[in-house]
């Protein structure tokens, strides 16, 4: 189903009454979505360097798929009876009818994208990880946006469960790096896989067990149990709860090879010192996955705000027309993420401190301020300069707002003797200096190890 509310097509009726009720600005953000304003960009910054850093560690490499795709890569991979496609798609046409869809989540593009461009002839496996905005039409509410930005990391190409567990060690270990592992636990549940005696043998006998209980289940899970009978295990509704801790297992119903995969999987667990929570109902909202399901639950808050999940999909490449391939992935939300970072108190380091500002008065002074300013940046130095008409002290007081610790100031006396002024702002301390060794000076006092400077062709991102 497709939101759709068209300002144009409101009663002026209407219209009047939503202004009417409108408080402060003009315009506002659409419900759901927020500006990442600068503080809040000191956390993405930091965070995005840890999962590089950590991602390329383990040889991943990024992608960064489009922010919309045909609507049939989510319809096909996610599932049609998934919350997900049947409420949460922002769905469009394009000029030529062709529906589109902006991305609710990040596998279903990669692996698109990997059967694409042929990645199948690659070394396997082939390992991605992705940092990006996507899109559900949710319930906005504390930790669920309608755009929320995730990273993730997928592995495309093999098979084994030492896989498994160096993933989801990868993922602790960026928790760990953000300082905020201990809030979480891992839980952790194989769904098997498709083999005839295995989950679907499992889901024949869940909804044999459900049938004449229909009147117990909520709403949804009554719609749900035809289709996607799964589902039914997490529903957090009290009366399907119940029915739940009664419904078969699916540990009773796995196949000699998923249950020796899993095992070996939390022995490598334990090994790598991960602790976990072994849990049966845990099946995720999205249809594409195999054996492994994991989560990272708020150790107080439960399912409810799940910082990341993944799981293995070795059916989902062939389901989107490939060769049967083995994959395992998982994301992570990155706004849960600063949430949980703050509420622990966890400080990032900013890059976006001034170590340098310029101070000047007269048309002289401003034209050798500019130049200085330049020579100022290019040797590392952050610099900002006052380039209006302001008296020095009102231009002292915009210095004290960036909290620089170093102003130089140049006036009519300076120009006209080839000097300027160093100020130490904390001290209130200030001397004379050669214009020509300002720079030198202000390096001096900023210390080499701060200079932010930046070599061409050197990688940033
Ligand atoms: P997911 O569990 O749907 O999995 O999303 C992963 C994480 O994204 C969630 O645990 C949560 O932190 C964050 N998230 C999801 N929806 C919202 C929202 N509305 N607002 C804020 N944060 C949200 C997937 O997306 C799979 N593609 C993961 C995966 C990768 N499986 C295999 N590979």
């Amino acid at each position: 189903m497709t939101p759709q509310i068209n300002p144009n097509t409101m009663t002026d009726e209407a219209k009047t009454a939503e202004e009417s009720q409108r408080v402060g600005p003009p315009y506002q953000t659409a419900k759901g979505v927020h500006d990442i304003l600068p503080d809040d960009h000191e956390f993405f910054t930091y965070i995005k360097k840890v999962v590089r850093h950590r991602a390329r560690q383990h040889g991943f490499r990024r992608i960064t798929t489009p922010t919309f795709e045909f609507t049939d890569v989510f319809n096909r991979s996610i599932g049609d009876t998934t919350d997900i496609v049947s409420k949460e798609m922002y769905t469009f046409q394009d000029r030529k009818g062709r529906s589109l869809t902006l991305k609710p989540e990040g596998t279903a593009g990669v692996v698109r994208s990997y059967l694409q461009h042929n990645m199948q002839t690659l070394p396997q496996p082939v390992e991605l990880y992705y940092i990006e905005p996507h899109f559900r039409y949710d319930r906005p509410q504390k930790g669920r946006y309608r755009q929320f930005w995730q990273f993730g990391l997928e592995v495309i190409g093999e098979s084994d469960s030492a896989i498994d567990a160096q993933l989801i060690h990868l993922f602790y270990t960026v928790l760990q790096d953000l300082g905020v592992a201990d809030q979480f636990k891992l839980q952790i549940n194989s769904i098997g896989c498709s083999a005839k005696n295995c989950r679907p043998k499992f889901v024949v006998d869940l909804q044999n067990f459900y049938m004449g209980k229909e009147r117990n289940l909520c709403e949804e899970c009554s719609y749900r149990l035809p289709k996607n009978p799964l589902r039914l295990l997490d529903c957090k509704k009290e009366d399907c709860t119940i029915l739940a801790k009664l419904a078969p297992q699916m540990r009773n119903y796995l196949c000699p090879e998923c249950k020796e995969f899993h095992g070996e999987l939390l022995l490598l667990l334990k090994g790598l010192g991960i602790d976990y929570v072994e849990n049966d109902k845990l099946v995720r909202g999205l249809d594409y996955y195999t054996k492994t399901v994991f989560e990272f639950w708020d150790k107080s808050q439960g399912a409810q705000n799940a910082i990341g999940g993944g799981g293995r999909y070795d059916g989902l490449i062939e389901i989107m027309g490939g060769l049967p391939t083995p994959a395992v992935g998982f994301a992570a939300g990155i706004e849960r993420i600063i949430e949980n970072m703050k509420a622990c108190g966890v400080k990032v380091p900013t890059k976006d401190d001034i170590h340098v500002f310029v101070a000047q008065l007269g048309f002289n002074a401003k034209q050798k301020a500019l130049l200085l300013m330049r020579e100022l940046r290019e040797v590392g130095l952050k610099t900002v300069g006052a380039l209006g008409k302001g008296a020095i002290k009102n231009q002292l007081r915009v210095a004290d707002r960036f909290k620089v610790p170093y102003c130089v100031i140049m006036g009519i006396t300076e120009v006209r003797d080839g000097t300027a002024i160093i100020r130490d702002m904390k001290r209130g301390s200030q001397k004379i200096v050669k214009y020509e060794t300002v720079v030198e000076e202000v390096m001096k006092l900023i210390g080499a190890e701060n200079l932010d400077t930046y070599t061409p062709g050197e990688v940033l991102y």
